[in-house]
């Protein structure tokens, strides 16, 4: 995903921890978008619209939401077409979370991860390639629900 635009989003409780992962975006050479907020007291489901319309049109690749939880901003990020979002605040859960569900959008609670831990589960995100297979069939039917079908 090195090469393509990463969308970035937070409400004001995640925003000091999506700056932070801005430096390492930066820093690695990769490329982003951010979709608010700027700090100012705010609704996080706004902000994961934004992104997440970005990442379901392809305009973006993928994308990294934060919230005090993560949970608020997945839960709603996940109400849109096409996204598959984990809230993860364990380096197992981000990897197969990639490696299984083939997710493009990662959720991550300032108030649960140290910047540190932070750091770790973007990279596991952003480098994981998705394993397909059977996992592929079991995503497809996630995509179906996602579309409306009775499985
Ligand atoms: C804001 O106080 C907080 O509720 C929000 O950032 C998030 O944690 C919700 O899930």
């Amino acid at each position: 995903m090195e090469h393509k635009l990463i969308a970035v989003a937070s409400d004001h409780a995640g925003y000091p921890l999506k700056q932070h992962i801005i430096g390492y975006l930066e820093e690695m050479g990769y490329r982003y978008k951010d979709f608010g907020c700027n700090g100012e007291r705010s609704d996080y489901p706004v902000y994961a619209e934004r992104a997440a319309k970005a990442v379901a049109s392809g305009e973006c690749c993928c994308g990294l939401l934060f919230c005090g939880t993560g949970i608020g901003i997945s839960i709603a990020a996940n109400k849109i077409k096409g996204i598959r979002c984990a809230c993860c605040s364990d380096a197992y859960s981000a990897e197969f979370s990639r490696l299984h569900n083939d997710v493009n959008m990662l959720a991550l609670g300032s108030r649960v991860v140290g910047t540190g831990l932070a750091v770790k589960l973007v990279e596991l995100f952003l480098t994981t390639e998705f394993e397909g297979g059977r996992h592929k069939d079991r995503v497809d039917l996630i995509m179906e629900l996602d579309a409306g079908k009775e499985i």
